[in-house]
């Protein structure tokens, strides 16, 4: 049977995961959230296995997703996908099924900006009312806030997201894969107990960051004899100090008093406190998106979707394209008037 309110069905495909929900504009907002993860047998992700993997798996998630949430297709209001900024095999798996089901079964169809549903999810789940965004995940470095009907980027990477410089340094140090054990990256759990050595690069130029020197250092001073906590902890201090650097410049330029963490990377406790220090010195606040939620998946998808259809802002499945790059600065948000 079919709950009230507007009911859109999401999918996520940009990176690893292949995610499909069903959001309501009614509580509870996330009626189902399924996933499947695709994880490479080695080194980092390989775009056109990912892409095979969801192929495969699509069917069975989107099902489970309908029936975990008690709806059929005919009962949805809405269908909505990522359709950038992501690796571009991933995002076209997730971009067909949703042009299908919405021709199909005759559905406006949302095309929904990644990184901007990682925003909504992360506004949704903590109450953050106008915050400074910082978006750390894999794929993605990014400070933002809202100004006017836009997320203003205030700082981002020049070259590597802060998440693919910790899983390619402690994949290099022969810690990972897995990235991510018991809650806490590799490179923080390697952390413990170092030192900081003295001499490695840290690059902010004015708002922007840069870790690609960094990772370079890193890997030749564990080749020259370096304890490898001490390679760990000094890379993590600075990587992060550099994070908290811009995100404090962008609070003081924004006049803002809160900060929201969304993203994969922003689960990590030891990055957490780093910002609460922080936070408390300028007296704002720091609010995370709980880590089942800041990782990706289809419900922040599906819950943008919603956002998307109560403004009308619906995309023809013929023209609905994917982008690989899409900035979060250059999607509108007609929900702030
Ligand atoms: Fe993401």
């Amino acid at each position: 049977m079919r709950g009230p309110g507007t009911l859109v069905l999401g999918i996520e495909s940009t990176a690893h995961t292949f995610g499909v929900a069903v959001a309501s504009d009614k509580e509870p907002h996330i009626l189902s959230d399924e996933r499947h993860k695709y994880v490479p047998e080695k080194g980092g992700i390989h775009p056109l296995e990912a892409s095979l993997s969801f192929m495969k798996h699509a069917p069975t998630v989107i099902r489970k997703a309908l029936e975990e949430a008690g709806v059929t297709p005919r009962e949805l209001d809405g269908v909505a996908a990522a359709f950038g900024p992501g690796l571009g095999p991933c995002l076209r798996v997730g971009a067909t099924a949703a042009r299908a089901l919405a021709a199909y079964y005759h559905k406006p169809l949302l095309r929904v900006n990644h990184a901007v549903a990682h925003v909504e999810i992360g506004r949704l789940l903590t109450g953050a009312r106008d915050p400074v965004i910082v978006y750390l995940s894999g794929g993605n470095t990014l400070i933002a806030a809202q100004v006017g009907r836009r997320y203003r980027v205030f700082g981002e990477t020049l070259d590597v997201a802060l998440g693919n410089f910790m899983d390619h340094f402690t994949r290099e140090a022969g810690l990972a894969p897995p990235y991510v054990v018991g809650g806490l990256h590799q490179l923080d759990r390697c952390a413990e107990g170092g030192k900081l050595i003295p001499g490695f690069p840290y690059i902010v130029k004015g708002q922007d960051v840069s870790f690609s020197g960094l990772l370079t250092h890193a890997l030749r001073a564990l080749k020259a004899g370096h304890r490898l906590e001490d390679v760990c902890y000094t890379v993590r201090e600075i990587a992060y100090s550099a994070i908290i650097e811009i995100t404090e410049r962008a609070l003081a330029h924004t006049g803002k008093n809160e900060v929201l963490l969304v993203g994969g990377v922003a689960a990590s406790p030891v990055l957490r406190k780093k910002f609460e220090v922080m936070a408390a010195e300028r007296g704002a606040t720091v609010k995370v998106v709980p880590p089942k939620y800041a990782v990706d998946n289809g419900a922040m998808i599906a819950w943008t979707g919603v956002l998307m259809l109560r403004h009308g802002m619906i995309t023809p499945p013929e023209k609905a394209y994917v982008r690989q790059r899409w900035r979060i600065d250059e999607f509108e948000l007609p929900w702030f008037t």
